[in-house]
């Protein structure tokens, strides 16, 4: 039976449990039920459909549908990453690992596949690559679209949260990608400009991918100050980790932040940044797509899965925006 608990329950008891408390426990937390029937779903899609064939719409291949588990994927997942009205430590570890997935060679899933969440380089993140191989193992999607979902589905469970568009189609693989590319906390800013550069990064994505700290806590980095945030609001989404970092106000800045904000070429869009959350957000959303796409060569068969998200559609978003962040000024 796939019910079982995984975790030691004195693990509760234990004083780790404290940094850990919003943190997945149990196995069955991560269970995902059967997909809900589709076919009120696929009626109305007949029924636009023909509007589409009168009008105009007619002639296009019809989009791909988002398969039906994605959405039961989605409801777990919200368990898991919201806690108290915020966004929980299971949630920055999803977020982390779009990036540690994706930036060493290929979104391809190698983090859980090759087990290189047993890195160094990836410390903090064991728990979560186990409870997302066993969502992937249920469900048989596939684990490198399993990461991006969840990395897009965190974001937006935190509040504040933008909708970042995600597909799923990458293909997996098993062979471990290369090792030491990922930037380490003490990395000064002129190594990263050039890193992200190769990448395909401009300074700018550079400096809005880095506000995922918004979300953030380290653990390693000074482990005597360990469970410290990296701004003094890290169970949601806004833009104070840029003035924070700036500032030196933030409860705990990793010396490769501090170098970003004062680089030449990253100060600006911080500042920017700082002063439209809009701003931020546009950014950080289309630097994160790149990121979702690197190494991935089958692009245009993927299938959008962005209604499968919580809180629905891109413009439903921009609507609840306060008016100066809907300007983007
Ligand atoms: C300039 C590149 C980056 C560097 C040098 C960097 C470095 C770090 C370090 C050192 C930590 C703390 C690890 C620890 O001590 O426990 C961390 C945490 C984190 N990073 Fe980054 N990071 C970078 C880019 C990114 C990107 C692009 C994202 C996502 C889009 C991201 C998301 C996160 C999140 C969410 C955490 C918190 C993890 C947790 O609390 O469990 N980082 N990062």
């Amino acid at each position: 039976m796939y019910i079982r608990n995984v975790l030691i329950s004195g693990l509760a008891a234990a004083s780790t449990a404290q940094a850990y408390s919003n943190y997945t426990i149990r196995e069955e937390d991560w269970t995902v039920p059967a997909p809900a029937p589709v076919q009120e779903k696929r009626t109305l899609a007949k029924i636009f459909g023909i509007f589409d064939g009168i009008f105009g719409g007619g002639g296009k291949e019809p989009a791909q549908e988002c398969p039906a588990v994605w959405t039961q994927i989605s409801s777990t997942l919200t368990q898991q990453f919201l806690g108290d009205g915020q966004c929980t430590d299971a949630a920055r570890a999803a977020i982390r690992s779009s990036f540690h997935d994706c930036f060493n060679g290929a979104c391809d899933g190698s983090l859980i596949l090759a087990n290189e969440c047993s890195n160094n380089e990836n410390r903090g993140m064991e728990r979560l690559c186990g409870n997302l191989a066993n969502v992937a193992s249920q469900t048989k999607v596939g684990v490198a679209d399993l990461i991006q979902f969840a990395a897009a589905h965190a974001v937006k469970t935190c509040p504040g949260g933008p909708t970042i568009p995600v597909k799923v189609g990458r293909k997996d693989s098993s062979e471990a990608n290369a090792l030491g590319v990922l930037p380490s906390g003490h990395a000064n800013a002129k190594d990263l400009v050039g890193l992200f550069a190769q990448k395909g990064f401009s300074p700018y994505d550079l400096a809005a991918l880095i506000g995922a700290h918004t979300a953030a806590k380290q653990r390693f980095t000074d482990p005597s100050k360990a469970g410290s945030a990296l701004d003094s609001t890290v169970g949601t989404w806004d833009n104070k980790y840029y003035s924070e970092t700036m500032r030196g106000r933030a409860p705990f800045t990793l010396p490769s932040d501090k170098s970003l904000a004062q680089n030449p070429l990253t100060a600006g869009p911080f500042i920017a940044f700082a002063a439209s959350k809009g701003m931020w957000d546009s950014a950080f959303v289309s630097a994160m797509v790149k990121m979702s796409m690197l190494g991935v060569e089958n692009k245009g068969d993927l299938i959008d899965c962005t209604s499968a998200l919580p809180g629905g559609s891109k413009k439903r978003d921009v609507r609840s925006r306060n008016l100066f962040d809907r300007l983007k000024w």
